[in-house]
């Protein structure tokens, strides 16, 4: 079978190849058989191959923080999942053509389910969902504010905020983007710089905005806590300018805004699996009925996971990068 291998960190795109490795072999008891169907290249497995991610495996590793797949064969005693059912995998290294996991990480999805959106349920829905849920008490009529708010976790928390009566600021790199961004239900729009904190007043009319979700860091970071009310919460999940996020003294002092951060994996694992396992039915129910979605700009065979993994670094994407094993 063919898996993705990471041989060197550095550039991501010089250090993964596709290899041919022994299959997998039948599951053992508990244990499930899945064929790998599509995946997606998520900031977090870029991160991985660059050697900057909170995870630092031993080379050669497989990358692959999700996937969908669909069951092939199930070991003594599985009951939750049977062959023919279609999968997420809650474990990593799903780089992969086969999966052989404990039943307890294989999460049955609805049969039906968009496959593309399948392979992008593990991450983003619950991360958007619980960046919403886990900080700040919100009512509706309550504004959040967001940046990278067109990437697939901003665009998901824009359709889960609408769904609560809570509002949106969306801060992104470009004007071009306001209108698709609005159609989503997007509240308000700006481009991030220097001036953020005056438009952000400007544009809702001085309402509060006491969660600031950011996933830039550096100066970003504090050009969003400079917008937040008295007592707010900038929770940071993410650096895609790769540094660490900065918070201007004066926000944290005099105006008591606190700087939180967020792993999906940390506040799943505060949760029951029957809690997890509802998180998802829900947001795959979510998916089901087309309430929620992320973009996909190109679908690319596994032998070219090269050309994927770059073009995944690329700017101004339309949506995501996807491998087919
Ligand atoms: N903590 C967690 O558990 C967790 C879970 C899921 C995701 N995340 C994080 O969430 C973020 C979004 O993930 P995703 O999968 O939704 O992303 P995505 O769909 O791949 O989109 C990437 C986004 O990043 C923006 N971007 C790229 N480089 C940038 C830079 N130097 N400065 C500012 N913006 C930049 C892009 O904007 P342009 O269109 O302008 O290029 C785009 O909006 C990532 O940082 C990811 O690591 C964290």
């Amino acid at each position: 079978m063919k898996q993705v291998l990471l041989e060197k960190y550095g550039r991501p795109e010089d250090g993964v190849r596709c290899a041919e490795v022994p299959d997998v072999g039948p599951p053992g008891p508990g244990e499930v058989v899945f064929d790998v169907l599509l995946f997606p290249v998520n900031p977090a497995d870029i991160s991985l191959c660059r050697g900057t991610y909170r995870l630092k495996p031993a080379l050669p590793a497989t990358p692959g923080a999700e996937c969908v797949g669909r069951v092939a064969a199930v070991g003594a005693g599985v009951t939750g999942v049977k062959p023919g059912d279609l999968v997420i995998n809650q474990q990593r290294e799903n780089w992969a053509q086969r999966r052989r996991v404990k039943a307890d990480d294989a999460i049955a999805v609805p049969a039906g389910i968009d496959l593309q959106q399948a392979a992008m349920l593990r991450i983003n829905p619950p991360t958007a969902l619980l960046l919403l849920t886990d900080f700040v008490g919100l009512k509706p009529g309550d504004w959040v504010m967001q940046n990278v708010a067109n990437s697939a976790v901003g665009r998901l928390l824009i359709r889960l905020a609408r769904a609560r009566g809570v509002k949106t600021l969306n801060v992104v790199r470009r004007e071009s983007l306001f209108a698709e961004l609005t159609a989503l239900g997007a509240d308000a729009c700006v481009v991030d710089g220097p001036g953020l904190a005056e438009q952000a007043r400007g544009l809702i009319g001085g309402a509060p905005i006491r969660l600031g979700i950011d996933a830039v860091a550096g100066q970003a970071t504090a050009r969003m806590a400079a917008c937040l009310a008295e007592d707010g919460v900038v929770v940071n999940y993410g650096s895609m300018s790769g540094e660490d996020p900065m918070m201007p003294r004066y926000v944290l002092s005099n105006m008591g805004v606190t700087l939180a951060g967020f792993t999906l994996g940390r506040f799943l694992a505060r949760r029951s699996q029957a809690e997890v396992r509802a998180i998802y039915a829900d947001l795959g129910g979510q998916v089901m009925t087309g309430a929620l979605s992320a973009p996909v700009e190109k679908v690319y065979p596994i032998e070219e996971i090269h050309t994927a993994v770059a073009h995944a670094q690329r700017g101004e994407r339309s949506g995501k990068i996807l491998v087919q094993p």
